[in-house]
């Protein structure tokens, strides 16, 4: 017998072999299976060990669920050191208070997921496995993430309230602990401060009345007052209850916060925890995550924890926004933030619930009422600060790549793109300009740095470079940032109070602690001394999270509760120094344990003052990493995504989740920053990205190019026409970022903000609007030819063709050939335009049109800010022009509302009008008939042209 047959024999054999005993399992063992691991992700404890009765049948499924024989509680008091003596766990009184709660409902009550049923039950908590098994053949049997086998009784206390008053701002309660909380260092006295901000702002405030905590010092409106026609009531349980909170909108009586029947609230030194049950499922934001725009409540967490991590699903990355906004059932929303910068977990469960769990700071929970989604970030933004007024260029289009490798080849492909007519803004260069990879400092390589940013300049272009956090320490007395660092003393300090020494690109490194005051002096003398050689105009500021290449430190870090706390959240790495300084690294405002998740934010702020110092303009920054407050200073793009379709679409949600954040200048890498790209990606991605609020083409070494005017003519038409279509509509964008910086609104938003009424608009993350009036719809799969475009009720009008869709809400099945987006104009708007060029300097200085889309009563509006598109506060000094447009009954006119913006005239060159239903015999401009107008009678288009006015006098356009 031949070798190879012999062996299949033996293969055949031992399958044999294996499936009966696979049988003999299933009808012996069955129904008792070992199950060896605990119910999530974390360290599997092999104590934890339960015989549990199996249903199903082993070998035709491959998911079983199980459930345990029966569940026995004994509840072993347990006597504690200290304190803890006088009090005991809770028992659950009977059976019911666990029985009774439902899968769905269970708070857990084991989040560090080692427990043992023994020790469940030590806590004072319910132990029922309830699971769904996963026949898995190389892992074995594997059970589902999160849903809790150990878990809180309906009965359990937490705290109980002792005292309600009232107070000038609203309410208080105090509360005092009445069970053993699970964790150490149990703070026993609470305070709950109900402030009653404004109409609709609720201010929820928990603390430890006797000890100072650590608070983020964001600068929130101050209120000194309640406010008594509040849009909402709260309710607080009354003295000797357990202790609980909710909020109810008043005009329908639903409940937007419920703690009541959650888990109890936890308050430990480093560990707190609050839930509250949802009035939907529907919630969007908590950021930073990758993943669809609608969150999935099926026992989902979002980990805060700033992180240099490309975006990929289920993890934490570059920033943290604890904040949520959620869509009530009858098309109501609220919007929930808080107010604490420790690392932390949020858990959303199918009841639907929420849970809040830090390890660090106090609660500090901000409500905002709507009930529009607009709304809500406006109020939100209210308190952490509207968007950065960014300056005209800024809005064009932006070329990066990591791999330029002088400033004659940076220049080189400026040229090369302009001469095959891509219209850009700002040119950018990564770490290769810098000598030695150290800050504020450019190498022999880009020796002509001075002259090629002159270069651009003249061209009516801009200039950006990046800078990192880390200042190399390898050349003392030979590098002025890290020698004058040392003699101001603004490095962040280890715990011995040395600068504690990380690792980046430049090898050793220290970090300036922009916590620190003088740090701002510091930063700004540095960017002053560059900029004396190089005049750049903004900067991208990277790794800031902090990145650091070694964990912690390079002399690593100290044991004790800071690094290693009890309760570690679910953070790439597993540990908070992973990839970071020290947690007990010392700033000057706190240990990074408490202010990690600042370091971006102060960067930015930083950044903020020294650039409006040094260049007298208004600043423009890109920051890696985030927190709440960052788009008040700055923009940020979604890092270290990857050139593949999955992440093109995914850049939908992330851009549209930072307009939730105030972040409104966002964009990600188009085309993708990891891995080659292709031709048929990057064009499709380039018509998006034409349509990111902060347009930018990036890579990373080594790869290929992929700036426009590197692949064939036929990417570089459609891309040339996709940017040439957003240098147009700049005027109407540059409003948008002044109603952003002035009112909170968002510049690009899901429909769901515009159509709240409508529920099929909840998930979309595949199309968004610039504003109210233009929705994108991008092809976002590799060979589409078609996409189908969901269209809000209403009618919208094709951008190209000014056709109309008249829809009752559905999805319509567009051509998307690849060198189209699809874009529509919603009824109802006017869109002010001026012709393209292909730079900002240039195109600013055009004609302006007007776009009239008729709704369908034959009525539409727009508006438009003008200034000056660079000088700092032009609103506050009233150098800036306000024009609203009205169209109603065949007449189009303006209403100039401020003309304080005089230095550039503002003339306009044609109107066009969709959806005129009737050929005009007359067109009439100010009361003359014009001759130059077409009428196309398919589709209802009226084009006039010709005309010559200025925007800042009235003018009126009508047709008979
Ligand atoms: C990481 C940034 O995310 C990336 O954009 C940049 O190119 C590299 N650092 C190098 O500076």
């Amino acid at each position: 017998m031949a070798e190879s047959s012999r062996i299949t024999i033996i293969v055949l054999l031992s399958l044999i072999v294996i499936v009966t005993v696979l049988l003999w399992f299933n009808a012996v063992l069955v129904p008792y299976v070992k199950v060896f691991f605990c119910p999530c992700n974390k360290t599997r404890d092999s104590s934890a060990q339960q015989v549990y009765r199996v249903s199903g049948n082993l070998e035709q499924h491959e998911v079983y669920e199980a459930e345990i024989v029966e569940t026995v509680y004994i509840v072993n008091d347990i006597k504690l050191e200290g304190i803890e003596q006088n009090r005991t766990h809770q028992r659950p009184k009977n059976n019911q208070q666990c029985t009774k709660v439902r899968n769905e409902d269970r708070f857990d009550c084991d989040p560090e997921g080692a427990i043992t049923q023994t020790n469940c039950e030590k806590r004072g908590c319910c132990w029922k496995p309830v699971l769904r098994l996963t026949v898995n053949q190389s892992a074995g049997i594997v059970p589902p993430l999160n849903v809790p086998w150990c878990y809180y009784p309906s009965n359990y206390e937490g705290y109980k309230v002792n005292k309600v008053y009232n107070t000038k701002l609203g309410l208080n309660a105090d509360l005092i602990r009445t069970t053993q909380s699970p964790y150490p260092e149990a703070i026993n006295d609470l305070t709950v401060e109900i402030r009653y901000e404004t109409q609709s702002r609720l201010r929820i405030k928990i603390f430890d009345p006797a000890t100072v905590r650590y608070e983020v010092p964001l600068n929130t409106p101050d209120v000194s007052q309640a406010v008594n026609d509040t849009l909402f009531t709260v309710s607080l349980s009354k003295p000797t209850e357990r202790f609980s909170v909710s909020v109810i909108r008043k005009d329908n009586a639903v409940v937007l916060i419920n703690t009541t029947g959650a888990s109890p609230l936890t308050f430990c030194n480093q560990f707190i925890e609050l839930s509250s049950f949802l009035p939907s499922s529907f919630i969007y934001g908590l950021g930073e995550h990758r993943g669809p725009l609608l969150h999935n409540v099926n026992w989902t967490r979002y980990t805060m924890w700033n992180k240099d991590n490309p975006p990929h699903e289920k993890a934490n990355l570059y920033g943290s926004h604890p904040f949520y906004l959620v869509m009530e059932n009858d098309g109501k929303s609220h919007g929930v933030f808080l107010l604490n910068s420790n690392a932390m977990d949020v858990i959303l469960q199918p009841s639907p619930a929420i849970t809040w769990r830090t390890i660090g700071g106090i609660i500090d929970l901000y409500v905002f009422m709507g009930p529009t989604p607009g709304e809500v970030i406006q109020q939100y933004t209210e308190v952490i600060g509207h968007s950065f007024m960014p300056p005209y260029w800024s809005l064009g289009f932006h070329l990066c790549r990591w791999g330029y490798k002088t400033a004659n080849e940076t220049l080189a492909i400026v040229e090369k793109n302009r001469q095959a007519g891509i219209p850009q803004d700002v040119q950018w260069n990564d770490i290769d300009y810098m000598d030695s990879k150290k800050d504020f400092t450019y190498s022999t390589e880009f020796g002509d740095m001075p002259a090629m940013v002159n270069t651009l300049h003249n061209k009516g272009m801009h200039y950006i470079m990046i800078v990192d956090p880390g200042i190399s320490n390898e050349f003392p007395g030979n590098y002025g940032p890290y020698d004058l660092g040392i003699k101001m003393d603004i490095f962040i300090k280890d715990s011995q109070g040395k600068p504690l020494i990380g690792k980046v690109w430049p090898g050793d490194v220290v970090f300036p602690d922009f916590t620190n005051n003088r740090t701002f002096d510091y930063w700004t003398q540095l960017v002053k001394s560059f900029h004396d050689k190089v005049q750049f105009d903004g900067m991208w500021i990277d790794m800031n999270e902090i990145s650091n290449f070694v964990a912690g430190s390079i002399n690593s870090c100290p044991k004790n509760s800071i690094e290693d706390p009890p309760y570690v959240p679910d953070v790439a790495g597993g540990s908070l120094r992973f990839s970071t300084i020290c947690a007990t690294s010392q700033q000057n405002l706190s240990i990074s344990y408490n202010v990690h998740n600042l370091y971006g934010l102060t960067e930015t702020e930083a950044t903020y003052m020294a650039l409006k110092t040094v260049r007298n303009k208004r600043p423009f920054i890109i920051s890696r990493s985030t927190y709440a407050g960052q788009g008040y200073y700055g923009g940020h793009w979604s890092g270290d995504n990857f050139a593949t379709f999955h992440d093109m679409a995914m850049s939908i949600p992330e851009l549209l989740n930072f307009n939730m954040f105030g972040i409104s200048m966002i964009g990600a890498d188009i085309c993708g920053f990891q891995l080659d790209t292709t031709e048929d990606l990057c064009q499709r991605w380039y018509q998006l990205g034409a349509f990111y609020p902060f347009s930018r083409s990036h890579n990373s070494v080594g790869l290929k190019p992929q700036d426009p005017a590197s692949f064939s003519q036929d990417l570089i038409e459609s891309t040339k026409t996709a940017y040439m279509i957003r240098y147009s509509l700049l005027p109407y964008l540059y409003t948008l970022f002044h109603k952003s910086h002035m009112m909170g609104e968002t510049v690009a938003r899901p429909l769901f903000f515009e159509f709240p009424q409508d529920k099929n608009t909840y998930s979309i993350d595949s199309q968004f609007l610039w504003g109210s009036s233009l929705m994108i719809s991008p092809a976002l799969a590799k060979g589409t030819t078609s996409i189908g475009a969901y269209f809000p009720s209403g009618v919208w009008y094709d951008w190209y063709t000014g056709g109309a869709i008249h829809s009752n809400g559905s999805v319509v099945k567009l051509e998307a050939p690849a060198n189209k987006i699809n874009l529509h104009v919603r009824g109802g708007s006017i869109i002010t335009l001026q012709d393209p060029e292909l730079t900002t300097t240039l195109s600013r200085k055009n004609k302006f049109s007007l776009v009239v889309s008729l709704d369908d009563d034959g009525t539409a509006e727009g508006d438009l800010f003008w200034d000056d598109g660079d000088t700092i506060d032009t609103h506050t000094m009233g150098k800036f022009n306000m024009i609203r447009f009205h169209s109603s009954k065949n007449i189009v006119t303006n209403n100039v509302m401020y003309a304080g913006y005089t230095d550039e005239p503002m003339l306009l060159r044609s109107i066009v009008v969709f959806g005129v239903l009737q050929k005009p015999s007359t067109v009439k401009f100010n009361g003359m008939a014009i001759s130059q107008f077409t009428y196309d009678d398919k589709l209802h288009v009226l084009k006039a042209q010709g005309i010559a006015a200025n925007l800042l006098k009235t003018f009126t356009l009508q047709w008979v």
